[in-house]
């Protein structure tokens, strides 16, 4: 069987340009970023003075992996103008800290990745006449039987390192090398940090810990880091970004058992809706396959929807990406931008009508102002602490609303027990659609020109 054309060589690009994966640690990716500059050069700012643990605090799909991911990129530059070495480890994905991790699970999780990392850079530093001691030996382990489990936790690196395919297409050679236990391993790690890395000066393995909300309570966010704390965020030659939402970063790092150990986290804002083409036309730049490429959403029609759904780019990406999936290449190529623009509109309109006929509970008046709010001013997040931005002179009646948006699936929220400070409201995917639906049916009402 024929395999069908695929969508986005249809539209002239070699993938999708409305992706919603994060952006990774590449030259690429540097080009990518739009915006940013104050915060990037605060991050920069803080690896080139010797901060170990440097925290970013965004709502979800506000670009908190992708900066940090580009932020060491650039650190990753220095080297070549003569400026410390700084190494962002290698991994498909960043870590994560889930409730069941112990320090030790954690520990070998991140060395594994700092072994490859290492690995891979060994022949650049070799160049400059650094050498890795024992590094023979480590590769022959890692080539047994025995070092299997370690050779499986590097995993993408080590092919590109020994220049076979880990799934077997040479066999591997007999551990004849004298084995090394976990203990082992991280400690041979070590001295090549402690090699590498004399001072913070120096430079150092850049690693990442993301989504730190996923620890639920800032009680968990506490037990989890304190045993980490003094060891494997102190440990010389490491530099740790670490990235959550929902208010979990700036409470949970603000205890007192906390306290000195991290920045004050970095705050990702939404970006700004002008900077917001750009991101399209940087995508479409270089994922374009030739001069008559055409992209099925236009960096303005994205610019409109990303501003009505709540500046919220990871969402706005996912709802061009599942349009374009689904509309006609051969017809959008032929049409004209208008349009196509149109086109687009009346999808995302669609949708979040379909999103309201659905609402199995009846939203008044007063909810869909406070969902406005939410999603307007609020870009989708806020503590109820902020009840007077809503028109509300107390808090009890925007928790009201808030229960009943929350009934309708509309919004979302968190309170920690754990941690009074920390509570939030956030906009469900379906509560920006809602409100978008809301938004332009007032409009038709109001006779207003439909314009977001
Ligand atoms: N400054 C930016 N310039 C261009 N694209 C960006 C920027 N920030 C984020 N993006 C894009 O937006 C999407 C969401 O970004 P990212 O995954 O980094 O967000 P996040 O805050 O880490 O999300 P989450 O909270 O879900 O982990 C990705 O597709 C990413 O490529
Ligand atoms: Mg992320």
């Amino acid at each position: 069987m024929v395999a069908p054309p695929n969508k986005w060589h249809q539209y002239g690009f070699t993938r999708s340009p409305y992706s919603t994966e994060a952006i990774k640690v590449s030259e690429d990716g540097a080009k990518l970023l739009v915006g940013r500059d104050n915060e990037l050069d605060t991050i920069l700012s803080d690896l080139n003075s010797g901060a170990q643990v440097i925290a970013l605090e965004g709502d979800y799909g506000v670009g908190k992996t992708s900066l940090a991911a580009v932020a060491a990129y650039e650190a990753s530059t220095w080297r070549a103008d003569g400026g410390p070495l700084f190494l962002p480890v290698k991994a498909e994905v960043p870590l994560r800290l889930g409730t069941t991790e112990t320090p030790e699970s954690f520990e070998k999780k991140v060395y594994m990745r700092i072994a490859g990392t290492l690995l891979l850079a060994s022949a650049s530093l070799k160049a400059e006449g650094r050498h890795l001691e024992g590094l023979e030996r480590l590769r022959r382990w890692l080539q047994s039987p025995e070092g299997g489990g370690w050779a499986a936790g590097i995993g993408a690196s080590i092919p590109a390192f020994f220049g076979f395919n880990l799934n077997g297409s040479r066999t591997r050679t007999p551990n004849t090398s004298g084995g090394f236990s976990d203990t082992g391993v991280i400690t041979l790690i070590d001295s090549w940090l402690a090699e590498l890395f004399p001072t913070p000066e120096c430079g150092g393995v850049i690693c990442f810990i993301d989504n730190l909300e996923e620890l639920e309570n800032v009680e968990n966010a506490v037990k989890v880091f304190e045993p980490l704390r003094d060891t494997l965020l102190r440990r010389p030659g490491l530099r740790w970004i670490v990235s959550g939402a929902e208010g979990m970063v700036r409470t949970a790092f603000s205890t007192p058992k906390m306290s000195g150990v991290f920045q004050e986290p970095i705050s990702v804002l939404p970006l700004h809706p002008d900077l917001v083409p750009s991101v399209i036309s940087a995508r479409a730049e270089i994922l374009r396959q030739d001069d008559s490429s055409v992209l099925p959403v236009s960096a303005d029609a994205f610019e409109k929807v990303y501003l009505a759904i709540g500046k919220n780019l990871r969402f706005a990406l996912g709802l061009a990406d599942k349009y374009a999936m689904r509309a006609n290449p051969s017809h959008l190529r032929t049409t004209t931008a208008a349009k196509r623009d149109q086109a687009f509109d009346t999808y995302v309109l669609n949708e979040s009508n379909q999103v309201v006929g659905q609402l199995g509970k009846k939203i008044g008046t007063a909810d869909w102002k406070t969902l406005g709010v939410l999603v307007r001013e609020k870009a989708g997040s806020c503590s109820p602490g902020e009840y007077r931005d809503f028109g509300y002179t107390a808090m009890p009646p925007l928790l009201t609303r808030v229960k009943s948006l929350r009934e309708a699936g509309l919004v979302r929220y968190t309170t920690d027990e754990s941690d009074l400070r920390r509570r939030i409201i956030t906009a469900e995917n379906n509560g920006r659609l809602a409100y978008y639906s809301r938004l332009r049916s007032d409009e038709e009402l109001h006779g207003v020109a439909a314009e977001v």
